[in-house]
């Protein structure tokens, strides 16, 4: 069966379906996961990285969530942080990505940040406000977060 038959056997709503999955975009009709919460204040914690809690955080790419900040061990082995808190609608969906040499991401809406924090798009035309980061600091195992 050739393409155009088949499309025309599943009728105009499924075909249509099928070629244009994502005309409005795949997520933005979609319920959005997670929560808006407030930006977290008077960050400074600390973690063992001996402990279970920081199990992700022995390979480079890996990230722990903890008090609504991302805690990453970067592709090049450095320790970052930033808020879990997207700068976008206060969505606390913010992850670390593989993607071009390892950024922060948030999946409601699509926005990108460098691991400094700087947006890298802009998903619905306004301009983009920074990701906060966090200061970082490591003595033996301990991995101090900071403001
Ligand atoms: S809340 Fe993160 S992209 Fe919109």
């Amino acid at each position: 069966m050739e393409r155009k038959q088949f499309l025309k056997t599943l009728g105009a709503g499924a075909a249509f379906a099928l070629t244009f999955p994502c005309v409005h975009g795949c997520s933005k009709d979609e319920a959005p996961t997670g929560n808006i919460v407030e930006e977290p204040t008077g960050v400074d914690f600390t973690i063992d990285l001996t402990s279970s809690e920081a199990a992700n955080l022995a390979s480079n790419g890996g990230f722990i969530l903890k008090n609504l900040v991302v805690v990453v061990k970067n592709l090049e082995g450095e320790y970052i942080a930033a808020s879990q808190v997207c700068s976008h609608q206060a969505y606390d969906q913010v992850r670390f990505v593989n993607q071009d040499g390892g950024i922060f991401y948030c999946d409601v809406h699509g926005s990108r940040f460098e691991q400094n924090g700087t947006p890298l798009n802009q998903v619905d035309g306004n301009p983009a406000k920074v990701l906060k980061v966090y200061n970082i600091e490591l003595t033996g195992d301990m991995l101090r977060v900071f403001e």
